[in-house]
Order: structure tokens, then sequence, then C-alpha cells
């Protein structure tokens, strides 16, 4: 049975409404003037990352695919380039590479989102149905989740949604004691075996991130589980949650519903507090619930990212036309907010990412989506050689300010490593510590982005090999911003994080980096982690960029193989 908008029409809404103390969520500039007329020459705009052709976007909502199309909503700010004025916009694709914009589909019309339209999911129904579940901001500026669904079904491009006039679904009131200024950002709904679909709202409770449980027999009525899916102290927000089950030993993806021994969970948070996405890898106990993360997976700040850069509020979908589940990210702006205002625009989405579960069963595993290979132009490729210390070789011959490179590194005489102080726990503390000028014994070797001629400017990409406790060596990825540009304006902190790849075993250390204009992510040991990068060269645009191989270890690294291609540009608007 579909669910009719006309049916929607005679329910009400039945929810009592208390009145919870408010807190500002989200920070609102009054006073900045927005730039009515952008600059012409804009060499921060990326070509094959998407972005609209102006205006502030934050967060992927409810991305999903329907009828053979790729739908990507997202967070917009129809009047200007800083948050505010937020409806979910909307754009498809067939290949997620290309794109076609619609008008927004989700825009405040009602009571429930009459402040703002905010972050939420799509969940497809058994029977096919895509149904949207959302934060609306209400009169009284609370959080409530709503639901749309689409006017007209056999519209594949769904450029017309209809508002439950049941809204808002779910609501703080007294009774329930929910923080009315933290919560929102549904995720996507699963079944259980005993026919009720479950969703997570995230919140806090002071300062412990909270993944408050819903459950629905009938999409509707949602009531409030006694206890969360899971929380942690000390880790404040939860925004955006993500819920879902990842296949043991296979890179395929599953949907969100599916249940089984052959699956483990992964529940994704963005913390709000440090603007970064974490995520667990547990198991899932329908009967009771409940998520408990594996053993020696950690909540919180020093658990595992998504990505150890720029990446936030990312959402992750079942794409049922080739069996995977596809990992979308917000690429946030390290410019000031005057900056963003003079250029016009702020905010990119990450290239989506296939993902799955590492044969650790520890970890996840990202790559980008295949189908972004096809924009691939011209082939440079550097044959096996060695990479002597303090060397930097240029790859000519691609466009390096809008290229893919694919390098490996062979590392032998791993016993010259230096060695790990035990003190050097924090990764991103390490790579700010040994930044890409800082020679060390293995390492650092990697590829130099968007560099300028004078190498006054470049974003450098790397790898240190230390040689760790009992003779386990220990690899580092850093992605050093420190000299992408000689404007000071700009946040410049350096990434790292540890990289879970054995090279005594592997012996080979790979990295691929998409750079767009603006962009450098990066992709270590075959997606293991990853580093994205905003960055804003002065010299180092468009055809001013060069791009190179390095080694400023003293010792030789070997390049096994190198082969960097010029990108063509997506059509995305
Ligand atoms: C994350 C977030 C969400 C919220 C949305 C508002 O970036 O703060 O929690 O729903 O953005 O735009």
């Amino acid at each position: 049975m579909a669910i009719s908008p006309a049916w929607l029409v005679f329910c009400f809404l039945f929810l009592n409404h208390g009145v919870v103390e408010l807190e500002a969520s989200h920070q609102v500039y009054r006073d900045l003037k927005l730039s009515s007329s952008p600059p012409e020459h804009q060499p921060y705009r990326t070509s094959f990352h998407f972005q609209p052709p102006k205006n502030w976007i934050n967060d992927p909502n409810g991305p999903m695919i329907y009828r053979g199309l790729y739908h990507l909503l997202y967070q917009y700010n129809t009047k200007g380039a800083i948050w505010g004025n937020i409806v979910w916009a909307h754009s498809t694709s067939t290949d997620l590479v290309n794109w076609t914009p619609h008008e927004p589909a989700i825009y405040p019309s009602q009571t429930s989102d009459i402040n703002g339209c905010w972050s939420g999911s799509t969940t497809i129904l058994p029977w096919g149905t895509p149904v949207i579940l959302y934060t609306g901001i209400d009169p009284q500026n609370r959080q409530v989740q709503n639901m749309a669904v689409p006017k007209n079904l056999s519209d594949p491009y769904l450029r017309e949604w209809v508002k439950s006039p049941k809204n808002p679904l779910m609501a703080p009131t007294a009774a329930n004691q929910i923080n009315a200024s933290s919560f929102r950002d549904p995720t996507t709904a699963w079944l259980g075996p005993d026919g009720s679909w479950r969703l997570l709202v995230g919140s806090k409770r002071y300062s412990r991130g909270v993944a408050i449980l819903y459950r629905s027999k009938d999409f509707f009525h949602w009531v409030k589980s006694q206890h969360p899916l899971h929380s942690a102290k000390g880790t404040g927000m939860w925004e955006c949650p993500d819920f879902f089950p990842v296949l043991i030993n296979s890179k395929l993806g599953v949907d969100t519903s599916t249940m089984g021994t052959d699956v483990k969970y992964v529940l994704k948070l963005s913390l709000d507090d440090t603007k970064h996405d974490y995520y667990t890898v547990g198991t899932y106990n329908i009967n009771k619930d409940i998520y408990i993360p594996d053993k020696g997976q950690v909540d919180g700040d020093s658990g595992l990212r998504y990505d150890y850069g720029k990446f936030y509020a990312s959402k992750t979908f079942f794409d049922s036309a080739k069996n995977r589940r596809i990992l979308w990210g917000w690429i946030n702006e390290s410019s000031s907010v005057n900056d963003d205002i003079k250029k016009g625009w702020a905010g990119v989405q990450a290239i989506p990412r296939a993902l799955w579960l590492d044969v650790s069963q520890k970890q996840l595993v990202q790559w980008p989506i295949r189908e972004i290979e096809k924009l691939r132009g011209n082939e440079v490729h550097l044959p096996k050689q060695v990479l002597k210390g303090g060397l930097a070789l240029e790859v000519s011959g691609v466009t390096a300010s809008q290229a893919d490179v694919e390098v490996s590194f062979g590392i032998s005489e791993l016993e010259k490593a230096e060695v790990l102080d035990p003190s050097w726990k924090n990764p991103q503390v390490l790579c700010s510590k040994k930044g890409a000028l800082v020679d060390g014994s293995l390492g650092p070797f990697g590829v130099l982005a968007l560099a300028s001629k004078g190498m006054q400017e470049y974003t450098a990409v790397f790898f240190r090999i230390f040689k760790g406790h009992a003779d386990k060596y220990v690899v580092l990825m850093c992605s050093d911003q420190s000299r992408s540009s000689l404007n000071n304006n700009n946040d410049k902190t350096t990434y790292g994080a540890f990289l879970n790849v054995d090279p005594v075993r592997k012996k080979v250390l790979s990295l691929r980096s998409l750079i767009d204009h603006s962009i450098v992510e990066s992709f270590g040991g075959e997606g293991k982690v990853c580093i994205t990068a905003r960055v804003y060269p002065t010299l180092a645009i468009d055809d001013k960029a060069h791009l190179h191989v390095f080694n400023y270890g003293t010792q030789n690294v070997q390049i096994t193989g190198l082969s960097a291609w010029s990108m063509k540009k997506a059509r995305i608007y």
C-alpha cells in the first residue's frame, strides 16, 4: 500500500507540546552584508566536486536512488554565502558525476518547519516509495521531526514533495524531557523482524551525546524508546547520526534493514564540538535495541574518523542498482566568512565514496565511486624508479589544478626507520610537528599538489614510517597545508592519521589524491585513511599549478607506479 498524500490530508496532529528551554545551536550572522556581485574570476570553484552556482551549502540530505536516478538533496541558503534561510536543494544524476538541478524539494511552509528545514534522511519503503524525514524548526525555534512524501511517484525526478499534515511526528515535550535545541537529523529508518520501524535522532543530555531511538508500526506514530540506541559521556551534541549494516568479508553494501550473522553495524556521529565525523564498528542487538561498539572501538574524539581533514555531516545510502553503500560528506571551507561572502559561495560535497568493512573488521575502507574515472582525460605514467632522498620530481603533462593521481611507493630497509617516541600519540600533532619540510629517515614521501613554480605554495600529502613498540612499524599519513597559500586568513591546520598497514607484509604504500582547484581529497593505503584538505593558493591556480612526487627523507624509496590524469569538468549545473 502506498502512502498517498490524499490519505495524509485526513490525518490530524495529536502531539502535545511542552515548553522546553532553548539555546542557540547555529550561528546567525545578522550584521554581515551579502555580496550581490561575486567576482568573475573564481579560481577556487571546483570542476568535478558537487557545488551549486552560488551561495552556502552544508549537509548532504536524504541521498537515494529512485527508478534508476540518483538524488542528492542538501542544506542550502537561498540568499547568500553564509549559513541561514535553509532549504533542501535538489539535484539528480544518472551517474553520480553529472547533475541536473531542480527547484528546492523542501522549504519552510508549515508551522512545524516555518523557521527552517534542517537535515534528515530518506527511507525507501518495501513497496518502493521514498519517504523523507527531516528536522523542522517551529515557531518557538524548537527542533521537531517532520515527514514529506513525493507528490507524484511516476515522476522519476521527484520534483515535488508533500508534507504530512500530521507534522511534527516527533517533538520535544515536557514529558519526554528532550532538549528542544538538541534534537535533530533523523536517520534512515530500518525495519525489524517484529514489523516495527526504528530510527535515530541526534541529541545530547548535558554533555552526553545521545542517539535517541524511536519506533513505529506505521511510519506516522513514533514512540520514543525508554533507552537510547547508544550514548557516550563527554562527547557533546551528536549531529547527523547514521546507522547501517556492513557485510563481513565483502565490499558489497546491503539495505539498511538487513540483519543476520554475516553483518556488523556502523554508528557514525558528527560531533558538533569538534566538527568531525566519527564512527565505531559493533553489534546491534535488535531484541534489546541497543548498539555495542566492539572491543577496542572508541566513542568520540579519539575514535576513528571517516576523514581526518574537512568532511562533516556525512550520510550513506544503499545503492540498490549496484549493491554498494555510498557515502556523501560536506567539505566545509577553511577560508574566512568575509572571503566566503566575497566569492559568493561556501561549501562543496566530497566525491561520493563506496564504503565497506575492512577484512580486519576493525575499520571501514572508502574509495571514490568508479564512475568518477570517466572524467579521466590524458594519462601521464611514470615507470618504476628509485626516488632518492631529498628529491621532488615534477609530474608534467597533466592539468595539475584538476587531476587524479595514483602513486605507490615501495619501501625497503625498514630497519632504518626513525624510532617513534611513545609520547607521540596524536597523529595530527605529530604531522604538525613533522611537516613536509622536516626530513626523517623513511619519509616524508608523497605528493606536492597545487604547487607554484617557485614552490612558495603547495599542499603536501605524505607518509612517514616509524619503528614503534616491539619492532612494529607505524605508518603516519599527513596532509600539510601550512604552505598551501600566501593568504594567511585561511585555516591551514595540518591533518594526520595513523594508517593501519603493516609495511613489513605489504611493502607498498599507496596514495591517491583527487585535486580540484581548492580541494585535495586523499586516500591512503587503498582507502584506509582519507584526508580532505581545503586550500586557496594565490599563485598555484589554474594552469600555474604544478604536481610533484617527492621524498624528503634521507632513505631512498621506490616509485612502483604512478599514473596521473587530467580531469574533465563534470556537468553539475
Ligand atoms: C550539521 C547541522 C545539522 C543541522 C543542519 C542545519 O551541519 O548543524 O545538525 O540539521 O546542519 O543546517
